[in-house]
């Protein structure tokens, strides 16, 4: 049988690289990967190719960037070629990005099957994009592949076939436990003993620029505690220098995007990480590090019931004293959710073969 993968984004990288690989560990499958480009800086995209030890794609799209509408048409556009010419068995996409749901309308409108990676985790709040895609890539996919058992939960209450759905575990943290110890040996000797990690890119938060202020300056403070580590989305870049934001002191360094092996290590070692990323609640609660996430609200709620992660919303106040108290001491514990074992992909590599009849 033929699967095409189709990624776009950095956050797909780690999630398609696992499948990737249990499937070519079946010699009943051939496989095509199709990059549609939306991430296209060697920062965000190559890199994560090269570390994670995967085949460069067969195509690329080049879609580049733009509005919703001109990125997701650019991508529906150019990949209905490649599925004519090509015509697989099985097309799989991956989270919650706009080629994510691009590539599934494509595939809808041609009876062309499509797998959803990471499918049924739902924030109830349709002004994300990502929940636009979520909501729309379910029902278009003919597998779902969640990650929790509350993602089968949310799809089965809004009447997905049941049969349809495998709860088989998060391959983001396939890719975490694989570069474990590559992570680890990536931590720079000069690293401060205690520090704390940011990520802000959500455009809910930084196009807001009064508050990207607000945010740097109670950085700024957190940074007398400990200091701040920033590794900066181009979009987050432009919006500060947009704004004329400086870092509040040195104790806040800004750095360029990270590669995936150098921010796991920095992650491992956090004493707290402050985040607007959706994969990253997940890579703290398996690392067992807290979690601060930037949102009024999570898709990924396993992640504050029983892992390290707390939704304190985009209050910079309440950044400011969850953190203090952390750097004090008062950390939550954390526990692992079922099934985030570093096999999810072998499981949906089982679903895969058996749906192609072995
Ligand atoms: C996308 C995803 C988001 C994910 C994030 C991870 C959607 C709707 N959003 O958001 O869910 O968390 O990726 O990064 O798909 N840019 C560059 N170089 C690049 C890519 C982007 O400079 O390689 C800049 C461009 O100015 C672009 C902006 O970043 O306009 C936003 O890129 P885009 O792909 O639209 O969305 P992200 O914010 O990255």
């Amino acid at each position: 049988m033929l699967v095409i993968h189709v990624v776009g984004a950095r956050p797909n990288f780690m999630k398609f690289a696992p499948v990737w690989r249990a499937l070519s560990a079946r010699p009943r499958v051939r496989q095509f990967v199709v990059h549609t480009g939306q991430h296209y800086d060697a920062n965000m995209s190559d890199v994560f190719f090269q570390q994670l030890e995967i085949d460069a794609p067969d195509v690329n799209l080049q879609v580049g960037s733009g509005s919703h509408a001109e990125q997701t048409s650019e991508i529906i556009r150019r990949f209905e070629p490649v599925l004519l010419q090509h015509k697989p068995d099985l097309v799989l996409v991956y989270g919650d990005v706009n080629s994510t749901v691009a590539a599934a309308l494509v595939c809808a409108k041609l009876l062309i099957p499509v797998g959803h990676v990471e499918a049924g985790l739902r924030s109830f709040d349709r002004t994300m994009p990502e929940e636009i895609n979520r909501l729309l890539t379910d029902q278009l996919a003919d597998l779902l592949f969640t990650p929790s058992a509350d993602g089968n939960r949310n799809l089965a209450r809004e009447g997905v076939c049941e049969t349809k759905v495998h709860l088989v575990g998060n391959v983001m943290i396939d890719t975490l436990v694989r570069m474990l110890a590559a992570a680890r040996n990536s931590i720079p000797a000069d690293l401060p003993p205690r520090y704390v990690l940011v990520t802000l890119h959500r455009p809910a938060n930084v196009d807001d620029l009064a508050w990207l202020g607000q945010m740097l300056r109670v950085l700024g403070d957190v940074g007398e505690s400990a200091p701040v580590l920033f590794p900066v989305h181009p979009r987050t870049r432009k919006r500060l220098a947009e704004a004329g934001i400086q870092p509040a002191g040195s104790r806040v360094r800004i750095l360029d995007p990270l590669p995936y092996i150098s921010f796991l290590g920095l992650q491992t070692r956090a004493a707290v990480v402050i985040t607007d990323s959706g994969g990253i609640q997940e890579e703290t609660t398996y690392l067992r590090v807290p979690c601060l996430t930037v949102r009024e609200n999570t898709e990924r709620p396993i992640t504050v019931e029983i892992g390290t992660n707390h939704l304190v919303g985009r209050d910079p106040e309440r950044v400011r004293a969850a953190a203090i108290a952390i750097l004090a001491g008062e950390a939550k514990q954390g526990d692992i959710p079922p099934l985030w074992d570093g096999h999810a992909a072998e499981r949906i590599g089982t679903v895969i073969a058996g749906s192609a009849g072995g």
